[in-house]
């Protein structure tokens, strides 16, 4: 399958058998993520394979490999990082691997990269289970909940993961044809743990927005651009 396929049938895989990732499907991975077009390409990325025990995460789970993403720390670099990892995300699902965000947990060695900041681990293995679902089974907000004036193109960023499934995104259509995407806010208590993520998870959203429309698909972030009360403007897009 695709890695836009994915978009409908892909979950996060939580349950993983205990052998390790063959060489030429990680080579295949390393290979997919040098092409990976960024949200903003200015922006460095790094990342490191990891096994289970160079890991600190607090899941009752393990997967025998973690990607550990690292980012120069630029404007939006959170949503870069979603973008980014998303698309490939999708890639590992579809050359029937599992994988999973994982925002509770970080590398044991915490010397990192001078100039980076560790953003995020992701979860990666053969799946003990079945990674794929029908849509009905997507527990997710229904569109209405999403955009102001319904609109079915929006469908893959419904199905979008996001941490904690907060599904933060609201999209605004604006009167030039293209469309406003915010994040919203959390209250203060929430969003010093879950803001950091809700910012990974516009990228992710944004990610299922480009690979669905890849032609039409245009993303610009208006400085100044108004917000709704509740929301944080992202930024402005056409598909
Ligand atoms: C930025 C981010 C961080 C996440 N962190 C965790 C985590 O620490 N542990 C976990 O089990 N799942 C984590 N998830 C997975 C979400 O819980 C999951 O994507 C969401 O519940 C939707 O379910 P689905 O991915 O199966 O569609 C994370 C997802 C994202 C996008």
């Amino acid at each position: 399958m695709d890695a836009k396929d994915m978009i409908y049938s892909r979950r996060s895989v939580r349950k993983y058998l205990r052998t390790s990732v063959s060489d030429d499907k990680i080579n295949d991975i390393v290979r997919y993520l040098t092409s990976i077009p960024a949200l903003d390409e200015d922006i460095s990325l790094r990342c490191d394979i990891l096994g289970a025990d160079e890991v600190s995460v607090r899941q009752t789970w393990r997967a025998p490999h973690y990607l550990a993403v690292y980012s120069e720390p630029k404007p939006r670099y959170r949503q870069n990082v979603g973008f980014v990892y998303q698309q490939l995300d999708l890639y590992v699902q579809s050359i029937g691997l599992g994988s999973c965000w994982v925002g509770l947990g970080k590398p044991k060695d915490s010397s990192g990269y001078e100039g980076y900041e560790f953003v995020i681990l992701i979860a990666l293995g053969y799946p003990d289970d079945i990674p794929l679902r029908e849509i009905g089974d997507f527990k997710r907000k229904p569109l209405e909940d999403i955009c102001d004036t319904l609109d079915e193109r929006l469908e893959p960023v419904r199905l979008a993961p996001s941490a904690t499934n907060s599904q933060p995104w609201y999209f605004e259509h604006l009167p030039s044809g293209e469309m406003a995407i915010y994040r919203k806010k959390q209250p203060k208590l929430i969003d010093n743990v879950l803001g950091k993520f809700n910012e990974m998870d516009i990228g992710i959203a944004l990610a299922h927005l480009y690979l669905a429309y890849p032609l039409t698909y245009e993303y610009e972030y208006v400085v100044d651009s108004p917000s709704p009360k509740g929301y944080i403007y992202e930024g402005t897009i056409r598909i």
